[in-house]
């Protein structure tokens, strides 16, 4: 329900004011930087050196607008991974394709469907749109199908699922996708996010932009977002991008900002893009350090969701003193910022990105300390 609105002046459409604002994860406290930042699940080793050079060469022809549709880059998406280019669409952030999708396909009286503990902003952005938010149950901090198509009705439009999920750090595998998709009415968007992508190891989660093809590339219902956040270390470039059938692509093409994408942002992502090198790196060290931080937290008698993504999410308990936000607090004593996750509905955990060697090992020092206290 929209809250009634009885200030002067222009009032928003119905949901904004229902809206609490995304809190992101915290760099220090009370202003000051903290030397260790696991709050954001940013890239470990930085970005591609090569992706600096050429945001800095972009830097000397700032008064020139950018080609708005980020020709260069959706080619260079398309090379690297096998797809369509004419079905890409670049977006500030696959947080902006998200959004798109939202402002294109839900209105008031819609309903979008997700997962208990799915990523924030896909409310944010349905309720922007005055839809409805349909939380579907998750079995063992995992996407349920059977749950899922449970919350379906005939008000529904899109279900929005992150695969792998934030803040749990699962995933569902291909074969559960495709039944879901199988199961969802036509005109249902199915929305499959994939952020943390690259760091997956496992076969059977397949290649996520196939669903896209194979689930009608002219007049298809299924979306795949990705971005430059997280493995290639862009975070704050802001470049994200979405595969989609030709119908959709068509659709945010309609609705975007016509230069959402800067000059420099794309000659960087082209970059990024090309030095898959950097790309398996990041993800070596991601798989080493994660097995290693599991192992860690788990002899320290901790319960952690296993993850195969670059974070992890770790259960403190529910009472006493060493609850949740005590390690929080203490952690950050220490130098060391991590995400508190109450909004996701997991008052009792805090999730922890995966850093640098360094950085783990700050966090590993101080959680022995945390817990021999
Ligand atoms: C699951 C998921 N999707 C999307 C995003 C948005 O990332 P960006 O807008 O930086 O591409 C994030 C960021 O944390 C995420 O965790």
């Amino acid at each position: 329900m929209t809250r009634p609105v009885n200030i002067k002046g222009p009032n928003p459409r119905p949901g904004v004011l229902d809206i609490s604002p995304y809190v992101p994860g915290p760099d220090g406290v009370d202003g000051e930087r903290a030397a260790y930042k696991l709050s954001a699940n940013e890239s470990a080793l930085g970005c591609s050196p090569r992706a600096i050079e050429a945001f800095r060469a972009a830097g000397s022809e700032l008064h020139v607008y950018p080609d708005g549709s980020a020709a260069a880059l959706r080619d260079a998406i398309a090379r690297v991974h096998g797809l369509d280019p004419r079905r890409i669409v670049c977006g500030a952030g696959s947080d902006e394709i998200l959004q798109l999708i939202a402002r294109a396909y839900l209105g008031p009286g819609d309903a979008m469907v997700q997962t208990a503990h799915g990523f924030l902003v896909y409310e944010l952005a349905a309720t922007a749109c005055g839809a409805r938010t349909i939380k579907a149950p998750e079995r063992r901090f995992t996407a349920d199908v059977d749950a899922i198509l449970e919350c379906i009705d005939e008000s529904t439009r899109i279900v929005f699922l992150a695969n792998p999920n934030n803040p749990t750090g699962t995933f569902l595998p291909d074969s559960e996708i495709r039944r879901l998709r199988e199961s969802l009415a036509d005109d249902v968007l199915l929305v499959v996010d994939c952020a943390y992508a690259e760091y997956m190891d496992a076969p059977e989660y397949g290649d996520p932009s196939r669903l896209v093809d194979d689930f009608g590339a002219i007049a298809g219902n299924v979306v795949v977002t990705r971005t430059f956040s997280k493995i290639y270390g862009l975070g704050g470039l802001r470049l994200g991008w979405g595969y989609c059938p030709t119908n959709v692509a068509d659709v945010l093409n309609r609705i975007r900002g016509p230069f959402n994408i800067s000059a420099p942002a794309i000659a960087a992502g082209v970059a990024a893009m090309e030095d898959q090198e950097f790309v398996e790196r990041n993800r070596a060290h991601n798989s080493v350090e994660r097995a290693r931080l599991q192992q860690r937290i788990g002899g320290l008698g901790l319960d952690f969701v296993p993850s195969v993504a670059n974070f992890i999410l770790v259960r403190f308990a529910d009472e006493g003193e060493r609850t949740a936000a005590a390690a929080d607090a203490f952690l950050a004593s220490r130098g060391i910022m991590v995400r508190r996750v109450g909004a996701y509905g997991l008052p009792d955990f805090l999730r922890v990105s995966i850093g640098s060697t360094d950085a783990n090992d700050a966090f590993l020092g101080a959680l022995d300390e945390f817990v021999a206290t």
